[in-house]
C-alpha cells in the first residue's frame, strides 16, 4: 500500500492506523499490560525482520514494554508501510530502517544493520535475517540466543538447516502454531489476498474463474473467500492428500497446464518456484489477472513473462502491470501481473487484519519471553511452540470475543483417562 502523504502528515496517519490496529489486539495487549510490569526482556537487543504494518508496529511496542531495545526492519522490499516506518521511531521511540519499494541492496544493507548491533533475539519472517546470520554473521549468529519464525516459507528454509546440521541458534516455528496457521494462513490470507486483488484491479470476483496454486492453509483460506464471493475455483497441487482435500471441499482440481487456458485471475500459495511458467502464459487468456501471495517472489515467473512480452510492460495503474503478447493466432493479448509477484496482500493492500494478527503476534511475543526463560538450555534446532502459550493465546482471544466453552466435569475427565471402558 502506497501513501501519498509526507513528513508530520504522513507520521500522523502511521500513529493513527496503529492505534486502530491497536483496538482489534486485546491479547497482545493484554501480553503487552504484564510485559510492561514484569520486564521479561529487560536490557536484551532485539532486531525483528517483519512486514512493516500497523499489526507488527503493535508487537514492537510490546516488545519494547518487555524492557528490549528494539530495531525493525522489512522481511519483504513492498510491504513496508511508510506511514508506520514514520510513526515508530518519532512516536514510539521504536528504530525501524525499512522504505517501501527498496532495492534489494538497500533491503539487505538494513538487514545487515539488524546483525551488526548484535541482537540476543531475534524475529523473522522469511529466515533472511537467520540465513544472513550463518553466511555473513556467524560471530553474531553465535550471539543470538533464540529466534522466531513467522512464516511456512522460513520454517522450511529453518529446517533444512538443521537437517544439513547447519543450524547454530535455537528457533522457533511460530508458523506452525496452530494459534497462527489455522486463523491467520487459513482466514488473514484468505482475506487480505482478495482485499489486494480487489483494490489493485476492481475486478468483480463474481462469475470469474479464480485459479488457487496451492492447498496449504492459505491456499484453502483463499479458495474458500474466492467461493463465498462467487468465483468459480480451481484448485490446483502437487500433494496427493491435498488435492484430494481439495477435491472434496467441492473444489475442481486440474493440473496448472490446464487451468492456465481457463482462469481470469490467477494466484499462486505454494512457496515453490515458476508455478506459474512460460507455457502457462501462453496459454492464457486475453486480460488473465496473475499474482502470488506466497512468501518469495518466485512462484510466478516474471522474467519469463517479460521475455515473452512484445516491448516494456506498463504500469496501467498502481501494482497493475501491464504485459503484452502474441496470442499465437496474430492478435494480442494482456496479461496483468500485480504487485510485481510479490505478495499482493501487502503489496497492494494492508496484509491480514488486526484481529488475526493479534494472535499470531501475541504467539511471537510469547516465545520470545519463553526463549529466554530457557536460556542456556535450548539446544540449535527448531523448536514448537509450547502447548501452554497456544492454550493460553486460544482462552484470551475467546474471552475478548465473549466465547464461553465448557469444562470437563470430574467424571469426564476419569472417563477420558479410563482405558478400561469401553462398549
Ligand atoms: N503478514 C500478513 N499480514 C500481515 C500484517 N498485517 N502484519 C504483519 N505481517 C503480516
Amino acid at each position: 500500500m502506497t501513501s501519498e502523504l509526507t513528513g508530520a502528515a504522513l507520521t500522523a496517519q502511521g500513529k493513527q492506523r496503529i492505534e486502530w490496529a491497536e483496538r482489534d489486539m486485546p491479547v497482545l495487549r493484554a501480553i503487552r499490560e504484564r510485559f510492561g510490569k514484569e520486564k521479561p526482556l529487560a536490557g536484551l537487543a532485539l532486531s525483528a525482520c517483519l512486514h512493516v504494518t500497523a499489526e507488527t508496529a503493535n508487537l514492537l511496542r510490546t516488545l519494547q514494554a518487555a524492557g528490549a531495545d528494539v530495531l525493525l526492519v522489512a522481511s519483504n522490499p513492498l510491504s513496508t508501510q511508510d506511514d508506520v516506518a514514520a510513526a515508530l521511531p518519532l512516536e514510539y521511540g521504536i528504530q525501524v530502517m525499512a522504505k517501501r519499494g527498496e532495492d534489494r541492496d538497500a533491503f539487505f544493507s538494513h538487514i545487515r544493520a539488524a546483525l551488526e548491533r548484535k541482537p540476543r533475539i531475534t524475529m523473522d519472517d522469511g529466515a533472511d535475517l537467520i540465513s544472513t546470520a550463518h553466511k555473513e554473521y556467524p560471530d553474531a549468529a553465535l550471539g543470538i540466543m533464540g529466534s522466531m519464525e513467522e512464516t511456512t516459507t522460513g520454517v522450511i528454509r529453518l529446517r533444512a538447516m538443521a537437517k544439513d546440521g547447519a543450524l547454530k541458534i535455537p528457533v522457533v516455528a511460530v508458523n506452525d502454531a496452530k494459534t497462527k496457521n489455522l486463523f491467520d494462513n487459513r482466514y488473514g490470507t484468505g482475506q487480505s489476498t482478495l482485499d489486494g486483488i480487489v483494490r489493485a484491479t476492481g475486478a468483480l470476483v463474481a462469475g470469474s474463474t479464480f485459479v488457487v496454486a496451492g492447498y496449504g492453509w492459505c491456499g484453502k483460506g483463499l479458495a474458500m473467500r474466492a467461493r463465498g464471493m462467487g468465483a468459480n475455483v480451481i484448485v490446483t497441487e502437487v500433494d496427493s492428500l491435498k488435492a484430494l482435500e481439495a477435491v472434496m471441499d467441492g473444489f475442481r482440481v486440474v493440473p496448472m497446464a490446464e487451468a492456465a487456458a481457463l482462469g481470469n485471475i490467477f494466484c499462486t500459495v505454494t512457496g515453490d518456484v515458476n508455478v506459474i511458467d512460460t507455457d502457462h502464459f501462453r496459454a492464457m487468456r486475453d486480460g488473465a489477472v496473475v499474482c502470488n501471495s506466497g512468501h518469495f517472489d518466485v512462484e510466478v515467473n516474471v522474467k519469463s513473462l517479460g521475455v515473452l512480452a512484445k516491448g516494456e510492460p506498463r504500469e496501467v495503474k498502481a501494482n497493475v502491470r501491464e504485459y503484452i503478447l502474441s496470442d499465437g493466432s496474430g492478435k494480442e493479448k494482456r496479461i496483468y501481473l500485480l504487485g510485481e509477484g510479490r505478495l499482493v496482500n501487502l503489496a497492494a493492500a494492508e496484509g491480514h487484519p488486526a484481529s488475526v494478527m493479534d494472535m499470531s503476534f501475541a504467539t511471537q511475543a510469547l516465545a520470545a519471553e519463553w526463549v529466554v526463560k530457557q536460556q542456556g538450555q535450548l539446544r540449535p534446532e527448531v523448536y514448537n511452540v509450547p502447548a501452554e502459550i497456544e492454550e493460553y493465546v486460544a482462552r484470551l482471544k475467546l474471552a475478548s470475543m465473549g466465547v464461553a466453552i465448557d469444562v470437563l466435569t470430574p467424571e469426564q475427565e476419569r472417563y477420558l483417562a479410563d482405558w478400561q471402558e469401553g462398549t
